[in-house]
């Protein structure tokens, strides 16, 4: 498989990597289908991801997604962290093999875990988008396709 150089340097030293004790927000997705696992915690200061860490038992893509999206959100609003895409995971890794572009779509979907967890945790009433795709995250729980 061949992967962009900036795949392979966020998969040779991935940013953010570790785990937040008592995180604000976790998300944990998994995808049975290739034994990955993907989890993001989350700090959260007034409405702004203050620290953001992930820990990803998968694949190289997978890795290099997850890296990716800590550093497109950190110091963001959880607004404008919810509005970033697959697509915008993937032009900032350059390219991803087309049989990878799913990793992009888990690490996003880890990151809406963790937001929703922190809604939840907090008692703040979730918007529909994000209790939308929540349901739909684990729905496809068993296939990540
Ligand atoms: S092959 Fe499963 S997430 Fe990359």
């Amino acid at each position: 498989m061949i992967y962009s150089k900036e795949v392979l340097k966020h998969f040779k030293s991935p940013h953010n990597y570790g785990k937040i004790e008592n995180p604000d927000g976790l998300g944990v997705v998994g995808n049975m289908a290739c034994g990955d696992e993907m989890f993001i915690y989350l700090k959260i200061k007034g409405d702004v991801i203050k620290s953001i860490k992930f820990e990803t038992f998968g694949c190289v893509a997978a890795i290099a997604t997850s890296s990716v999206v800590t550093d497109l959100v950190k110091g963001k609003t959880i607004k404008e962290a919810l509005e970033v895409t697959k697509q915008d995971v993937i032009n900032a890794l350059g390219v991803l093999p087309p049989i990878k572009i799913h990793c992009s779509v888990l690490a996003i979907d880890a990151l809406n875990e963790a937001i929703y967890n922190y809604y939840e945790k907090n008692g703040i009433i979730i918007p529909k988008e994000i209790e939308e795709k929540h349901k739909q995250i684990i729905k496809r729980k068993s296939c990540h396709s």
